[in-house]
């Protein structure tokens, strides 16, 4: 039963991965697993491993783990399991979704993408372009680091046929207000395309509260195994031509876009994930990483240049920053050298790092299992990098 007090070390505890001296500040570049979904992959493999559809045991072991990953994934993104398709990862969950749609484009639509996205939902748009007569559009951001709505509006057009954009930017941490995006996509005729990979570990996804049309996560990020997740509206999805076998079924119809065999190990890996999450309280997770990201705000040394939001609105807890005099491989190296885990480069944020004008940064992203102690120790490590 989830409950609204966080008890961060009863969490870690359930992390064997943690207890090791080096501190995770690398969860927007893949979250560790919790023992019980470590747990759940091995004992499918012992118990349960086989193909799909047969009568014998193993087998119908396996179709119902298949049913429940489906109902699983539904609770964890509020749509219907009929809607949910697995993959092996976002992109590759999106450049088969974006193909599928590619095929009612015509020529002189427009799509319309945000400089805060991962190139995993700019790319399979740019592609499409490079195939047909199309044009991606990119909303421009604000000096803080927000989209600017009022350039994103003025994009839009009856040409618009998407557009696409993240939950929260895995570079600079942005988290755009999505009942806007979502309301101006739809007021152009334009489906609402979000990528919400970032955004996951972070707090409660709704698709059918936000009224996206489309939706995709990766289970890596929020403390599952690898592999991507997809959620589109039934009858958007029942509309397009997939690109799949004629044997396949066809129904439910989300299975139209799950390709061959799933990773069924990794499907009971991200059930004992969605349960692990259901016995923590969101509300309580977003306490917790608030009042780390305002103590990592409050003692970042003056000397740092961070880039975007500075208070923790309108964000989630992920910050990039470069040491001025310093490459970002030469920060993240020094960190390391010292136990703590941080990306260094461009999170294929590719329009996002255009807009600064860099080629990387520093980035330390935060979770719910990280500690007052170790964003101490990051901040004091810091401050030894004049
Ligand atoms: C915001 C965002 N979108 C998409 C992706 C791509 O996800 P995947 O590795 O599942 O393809 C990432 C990966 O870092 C990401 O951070």
């Amino acid at each position: 039963m989830a409950t609204t007090a966080f008890d961060v070390d009863a969490a870690r505890a359930r992390f064997s991965a943690l207890a090791r001296p080096l501190a995770f500040f690398d969860g927007p570049g893949g979250t560790q697993c919790p023992d019980e979904v470590i747990d759940a992959i091995a004992a499918y493999l012992r118990e349960s491993n086989a193909n799909v559809g047969a009568p014998y045991d193993t087998s119908r072991r396996t179709d119902e783990l298949v049913e429940l990953a489906h109902e699983r994934a539904a609770d964890f993104l509020g749509c219907s399991s009929a809607e949910v398709a697995f993959g092996p990862s976002m992109t590759a969950l999106n450049f088969l979704l974006t193909r599928a749609l590619a095929r009612t484009l015509r020529p002189g639509d427009e799509i319309v993408v945000t400089a805060l996205d991962h190139d995993a939902n700019v790319a399979p748009w740019l592609e499409i372009a490079h195939d047909m007569d199309i044009t991606v559009r990119v909303a421009r951001l604000t000096d803080d680091l927000e989209l600017d709505y009022a350039g994103l509006e003025s994009q839009l057009s009856e040409r618009t046929r998407v557009v696409g954009f993240p939950v929260a930017a895995n570079s600079v941490g942005t988290a755009p207000d999505i009942r806007r995006v979502v309301e101006l996509a739809h007021e152009a005729g334009a489906l609402a395309w979000a990528d919400a990979v970032h955004y996951a570990p972070h707090g409660p996804i709704d698709v059918a509260a936000w009224d996206v049309d489309v939706l995709i996560c990766s289970p890596y990020k929020f403390f599952g195994p690898h592999m991507g997740l997809a959620s589109g509206r039934a009858e958007l999805l029942r509309s397009w031509r997939p690109y799949k076998v004629r044997a396949a079924p066809d129904e439910p119809v989300g299975h139209r876009f799950e390709l061959g065999t799933l990773q069924h190990e990794l499907l009971a890996g991200f059930v004992a994930c969605v349960d692990y999450l259901d016995s923590i309280s969101w509300d309580a997770i977003q306490a917790h990483e608030r009042a780390l990201g305002e103590r990592f705000l409050a003692g970042l040394p003056d000397h740092l240049e961070l880039y975007g939001l500075t208070g923790m609105d309108r964000r989630v807890p992920t910050f990039c920053f470069n040491v001025p005099g310093r490459s970002p491989e030469e920060v993240a190296t020094f960190l390391a050298q010292h136990d703590l885990a941080v990306w260094h480069g461009n999170y294929y944020a590719l329009e996002t790092m255009r807009h600064l004008g860099l080629d990387g940064t520093v980035r330390v992203g935060i979770v719910h299992y990280n500690t007052e102690e170790e964003v101490d120790r990051l901040l004091a490590t810091l401050a030894e990098l004049t």
